[in-house]
Parts: structure tokens; sequence; C-alpha cells
């Protein structure tokens, strides 16, 4: 499994935890996440977990067709390129795996914002945290997406870079939800 833009890997380090018969690899831009998430495997005590300092849009070429899980836990809405992102997923995934990504579950639309309770408790959050994280790039091509970008775009862009989405447990995936699941 990939943890890409794994923060300080206590995902990554459960998940290697309850299956001890999988490998892990958790990736960040972040060098101070990286080391933290190596001093979590540490206390943890879990062997098939490894975590890599690298850029989600520049993985390491022979991980093509790697990886049977890739995870992208809040970090779409928070990415400066997101289209390197993504594109780098289509090439690590097996053809037969999975990626999901999660990020709050708000609407693309103005509208469908105004009187939500999740808009309300994140966009103001984003607005400070994840908009100017979008913008980081030292090259200028980060998008500023933040929350505000929303659920609809997202699984725009998933689908527009040849992901087949797949509905998530008996929710339909046009509903405003956290998760997204797709596929090759
Ligand atoms: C909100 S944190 C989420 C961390 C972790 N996935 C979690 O759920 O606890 C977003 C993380 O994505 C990382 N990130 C953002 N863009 C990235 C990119 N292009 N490549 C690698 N990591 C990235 C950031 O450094 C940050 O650690």
């Amino acid at each position: 499994m990939l943890d890409l833009g794994c923060g300080y890997g206590r995902h990554a380090c459960r998940v290697g935890q309850l299956y001890p018969e999988s490998s892990v690899i958790g990736v960040d831009m972040d060098q101070i996440s990286i080391d933290r998430a190596m001093e979590e495997q540490q206390t943890v005590g879990v062997k098939n977990v490894q975590f890599i300092c690298t850029v989600g849009g520049h993985l390491p070429s022979d991980w093509t067709d790697k990886f049977d899980f890739v995870v992208i836990n809040q970090v779409m809405h928070d990415a400066p390129g997101v289209d390197d992102i993504m594109k780098e997923v289509k090439r690590v995934l097996n053809p037969d795996g999975f990626a999901a990504a999660w990020d709050p579950p708000v609407s693309s639309y103005p509208k469908e914002q105004a009187n939500n309770k999740q808009a309300q408790q994140f966009l103001p959050f984003s607005v400070f945290s994840c908009l100017p994280m979008s913008l980081s790039d030292p090259s200028g091509k980060g998008e500023g997406l933040g929350v505000g970008w929303g659920y609809q775009r997202k699984k725009e862009k998933i689908e527009e870079h040849g992901f087949r989405v797949i509905q998530c447990g008996d929710v339909d995936v046009n509903t405003v939800q956290e998760r997204i699941v797709f596929k090759k």
C-alpha cells in the first residue's frame, strides 16, 4: 500500500500493525513529517512500513504498477500540483488495484455550501491552511484549491485523469462525502 502525503505516519503504521503480511510505504514532501513518521514507526515497532521523503508528483521510476492500494488522505485539496499527483497515482497503481482519496465532505458549489454545517466548519480553517498550502509550489504551479474546491470538482479531476470512480459502499458517488474510491 502507498500512503501518499502520509504526514506523521500514524495511518501507515496502524495499517502495518493491523496487516502484518502487508508492505506499506508512506511518502511525504515534508522532511519534518517524515522524521516524525519514522519516530512513530520506532514507537509502534512495525517492520513492514517504510517512509520516504519525496514529492507525490515525482515518485520513483521503478514503482510502475507496484501498489494494490493507494491512500490519499487529506492531501488532494491541500496539494500544490494535484495533476502531477494524479498522473503518478495512475502510473504506480496496479491495474487491479484501488485508490481512495479522503477530503472534507464539502460541495464545490457555493449555493450548496451556504447553511451547510460541514462547509461552515472547514472553510474558515481552509482559508488559512489548505488554500495557502495548495498555492505553495515555488514554481507557481499551485492552484490554490483548499476545501472550497469541493467534492464534485475533485471527482471531475479524478475522472479527467482516466480513472473509473467506484461507488463507496451503498452511498451514491454523486453524494458529497469524504471518500472517493477509484481505479484505473
Ligand atoms: C493535511 S496533511 C494529511 C496528512 C496525513 N495523510 C493524515 O491524514 O494525517 C497533508 C499532507 O500532504 C503532504 N503533501 C501535500 N502535497 C504533497 C505532494 N505533492 N507530495 C507529497 N506530499 C504532499 C503535506 O506535506 C502534508 O503532510
